[in-house]
């Protein structure tokens, strides 16, 4: 079977080793004469893949000993409630940074259950910037971010400095590309569907802070300490979208970890770039130094340029390429598992495309 080129931004590629070793697992999972999705969440094969997710996930992010784990459903969406829910106290507010699309939900939604309120907006620059400087009130329950802007395409290189107030990220679109100081967060969510897996699971990293913050006692599927009680088998789980992101770990561990994927990353978000910068037919969306590793903007001189680039593009087998409709241009998500080969076929076709039109 030949596979195109993946640039999609969520669900995304996953590495082939994986899928082949997914779908081996369909019909007879380990040996057992059952199927990975017809066996019980609380069978002895399930318990260990189960442990064995979290414990990958704990090495290769560096997760301290005394943070807990949890893999839920309900996208990195049903996040922005939770923390919220659990994280702000009576009479609290917490502070957002509304770096796009997905910080704005963040804070609608805590709003709907708790006060929370924007210290940062880049909306007049249409979020092709992320701030220099952020004024946190020293009060605030919490400063809540996003790391990567998936669809405007900024990341930020440094978590934001906040003093004593603690840090809430949602990880969704760079979790495990790169090495993050986790001890310095509060709280990381990331639905798993770009860097981690399929989609219909959330990993979610919670410090002590967070575990005492809960007050126990919410809607049970609400409520951290309940889902970290019963190890995030209150209900049954997405037993294979678990699976499916213990195996994208041992992939990622294969590979060597945060330091080889960290350089991986790097060099084809480089290639890209570099590519963009080359000549002035090209515009990039987001300002030089705040750009994204993992999702490319771009966009032609002309929408009808980007609409013949795109259809020359999936001629070609290079998929996924639209931009978010709220920015419109083009995209190229390059998540972990976007290998090297792709960067380089997209750019050698933005070549071509550039020669033809430019
Ligand atoms: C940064 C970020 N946060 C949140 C979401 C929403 O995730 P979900 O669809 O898992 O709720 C996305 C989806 O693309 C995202 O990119």
């Amino acid at each position: 079977m030949s596979r195109a080129h993946n640039f999609s931004a969520g669900p995304a590629v996953l590495p082939v080793s994986v899928i082949s070793q997914l779908a081996a697992a369909l019909p007879n999972f380990q040996n057992t004469g059952l199927g990975l999705m017809e066996i019980s969440h609380r069978s002895v094969a399930f318990d260990r893949v189960h442990r064995s997710a979290e414990e990958r996930l704990r090495r290769v992010m560096g997760i301290p000993d005394d943070y807990k784990v949890l893999f839920l459903q309900g996208g990195a969406s049903l996040q922005f409630l939770m923390t919220a829910m659990n994280l702000i106290g009576p009479g609290e507010s917490a502070d957002f940074v509304l770096t796009g699309t997905w910080s704005q939900k963040a804070l609608k939604e805590a709003q709907r259950v708790a006060a929370g309120r924007a210290v940062w907006d880049g909306e007049s620059t249409r979020f092709d910037r992320l701030p220099t400087h952020i004024e946190v009130d020293p009060k605030a329950a919490y400063l809540a971010y996003t790391t990567n802007n998936t669809i405007y395409g900024t990341q930020f290189q440094t978590h934001p400095e906040t003093g004593n107030v603690p840090l809430v990220a949602d990880m969704s679109s760079d979790i495990c590309s790169r090495v993050v100081d986790v001890a310095a967060h509060g709280l990381i969510y990331a639905g798993a569907q770009k860097n981690l897996g399929p989609s219909g699971v959330t990993a979610i990293i919670l410090s002590p802070w967070a575990m005492a913050k809960s007050p126990g006692g919410l809607s049970s599927m609400l409520d951290y300490k309940l889902q970290v009680d019963k190890r995030g088998l209150f209900n049954t789980p997405n037993t294979f979208g678990i699976y499916a992101l213990e195996r994208v770990l041992a992939w990622i561990e294969d590979m060597g970890g945060m330091g080889p994927m960290t350089e991986r990353n790097e060099a084809k978000a480089a290639a890209l770039y570099a590519e963009i910068d080359r000549t002035d037919f090209w515009t990039g969306h987001a300002v030089e130094e705040n750009r994204s590793k993992m999702n490319i903007t771009f966009r032609t001189p002309t929408a009808e340029l980007d609409a013949k680039f795109l259809a020359e593009a999936e001629a070609a087998h290079l998929m996924g390429l639209k931009g978010h409709r709220s920015v419109g241009g083009l995209r190229a998500s390059i998540y972990n598992a976007c290998e090297p080969e792709s960067a380089r076929a997209l750019v050698d076709f933005m070549r071509t495309f550039e020669t033809s039109y430019g």
